[in-house]
């Protein structure tokens, strides 16, 4: 089975760290990985000019590409992204929009796929949630299962505070233990539905 996981960071540091000890942890476990890195990434924003609707493909010729590949190629998918202005990246709303040329493709492209959701704020508090939240209905918009740590915890998916360091997020003992949470139950659903 295949994870892609998109660091939705515009640059690599505490993201990147973080979607990488989970993404080896499920290669560990016997899952393929793939990273998409935002970084020095050319992508777009949607324009609304509707020639996906027409045309079955984006008039927008940049490195979303390998996004497209990456969603329709996988059974499993991790946003990770970092808090910004107390939701997800400015980077992870381009490609969330622009997921629209996919399924002016094929509407089901991505039903059934698995989803969790990291979030990485520079603060404790910092608006963590919205960014799950901002997720978790992108999944479901797109028929995505969305899944958290459960009813015990990390209810809506991995949440880590980076005091905006990466030595520091390395110390953030209980953003690694709501991503061990929030793995179990990913990988407990890639294996039980796909
Ligand atoms: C434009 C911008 C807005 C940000 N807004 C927030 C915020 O609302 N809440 C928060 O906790 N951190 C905020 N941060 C801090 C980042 O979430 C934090 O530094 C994170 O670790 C960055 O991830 P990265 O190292 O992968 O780039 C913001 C950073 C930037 C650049």
């Amino acid at each position: 089975m295949k994870v892609f996981g998109i660091c939705a960071s515009p640059r690599k540091n505490t993201t990147e760290y973080v979607l990488k000890i989970a993404l080896d942890k499920l290669e560990e476990n016997g899952f393929e990985t793939e990273m998409f890195i935002c970084q020095a990434k050319d992508i777009k924003p949607c324009m609304h000019c509707d020639y996906c609707l027409e045309n079955k493909k984006c008039v927008i010729d940049d490195d979303m590409g390998s996004v497209y590949e990456g969603l329709q190629n996988s059974d499993g998918i991790i946003l990770a992204t970092p808090v910004q202005s107390g939701g997800v990246s400015s980077n992870l709303s381009a490609i969330m929009d622009r997921t629209r040329a996919l399924e002016a493709v094929d509407y089901n492209i991505l039903r059934g796929k698995i989803g969790m959701s990291i979030a990485v704020g520079g603060d404790r508090t910092g608006g963590q949630d919205f960014a799950h939240l901002k997720n978790i209905t992108y999944f479901m918009i797109h028929g995505i299962i969305p899944v958290s740590g459960g009813p015990f915890g990390s209810n809506l998916g991995a949440s880590f505070w980076s005091n905006d360091s990466l030595d520091d997020i390395k110390e953030d003992e209980y953003g690694i233990k709501s991503l061990n949470r929030t793995l179990r139950e990913f990988e407990n659903f890639l294996n039980k539905y796909i």
